[in-house]
């Protein structure tokens, strides 16, 4: 079973293209709906929370979860990586437990889509102040010039199904024309939320026909492909039998209402709580 993991629904969009690439697989998406927004939370309390949510997702059986969350990839993803797996795997005595962010394989496409060599990130406040993107574009692409934008109201927008309506236009503009006025030669935006596809209409209408909108869905999902095909061991734990189930820790009722706009199908979700109980016990 694979665990897809996010702040809360956003994920789904990279869920929906990872199940597009690799239907096979069992999925457990777990929403941690009742504390979303992370993205305006600080280094600390996001990296508790991604830990409790892994391990919750390791404990239902997952061997590899994936943070399909920019803002959990950004500040939680490194120290779980480095710190919290080295212990769990000496403890268990087998290194197959992993966890992947959704930064990197972004990072890693973006070479091959930009002409000018100006890219727009648009993202959380969170992702933003981590400089994750900046950082590790220029460790892959030097000369690529990046230019970020934090988004502020687009998540509890998209959380709360306002971002339909024309007082989301507003806020979808300004963000849009402020990333353009700090660099006019940027040729690619990318979409560094994984809610943000929800926009993506609507971004789309106030940018520029020259400028490409890159969202992260397929990127990650043959970024994932490709991992398990070299990684065979780990490929091996993932049980194939095509299921996905939903988690949340907000009300089901909730989940399923709001899940079904990015799913565009009836979810059903199971209501879990996530505390700090469960985070220790992964270190
Ligand atoms: N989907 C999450 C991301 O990619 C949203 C973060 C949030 O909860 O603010 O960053």
């Amino acid at each position: 079973m694979i665990g897809i993991f996010d702040s809360g629904f956003g994920g789904l969009t990279i869920l929906r293209s990872i199940r597009r690439h690799l239907p096979q697989y069992d999925y457990l998406y777990l929403g941690d709906n009742a504390r979303t927004p992370y993205g305006t939370r600080s280094f600390e309390v996001v990296y508790e929370y991604t830990l409790q949510a892994v391990q919750y997702l390791f404990a239902q059986g997952c061997h590899l979860v994936i943070l399909a969350c920019n803002t959990a990839s950004a500040k939680a993803l490194r120290s779980i990586q480095q710190r919290d797996l080295p212990l769990l795997w000496q403890r268990e005595g087998s290194s197959l437990k992993r966890v992947l962010g959704v930064i990197r394989p972004t990072v890693e496409a973006i070479g091959g889509y930009t002409h000018t060599g100006h890219v727009g990130v648009l993202a959380t406040p969170g992702t933003v102040s981590s400089g994750s993107y900046p950082i590790e574009i220029g460790k892959l692409y030097p000369d690529i010039c990046v230019t970020q934008q934090a988004c502020p109201m687009w998540v509890p927008l998209i959380e709360n199904n306002e971002h339909g309506n024309a007082g989301a236009d507003w806020f979808v503009q300004k963000y849009v024309h402020e990333i353009l006025q700090k660099d006019a030669a940027i040729d690619t935006l990318l979409l560094a939320c994984t809610h943000y596809p929800l926009l993506e209409e609507k971004i789309r209408r106030v940018t520029p026909a020259g400028v490409r909108l890159l969202s992260q869905g397929d990127i990650v999902a043959r970024s994932l492909e490709d991992y398990l095909m070299r990684h065979a061991g780990l490929e091996r734990t993932c049980t194939q039998g095509a299921t996905c189930r939903y988690l949340t820790t907000e009300s089901e009722e909730r989940f399923a209402a709001s899940a079904a706009i990015f799913t565009g199908t009836p979810v059903t979700a199971r209501h879990i709580e996530l505390g700090s109980g469960a985070a220790g016990s992964l270190r």
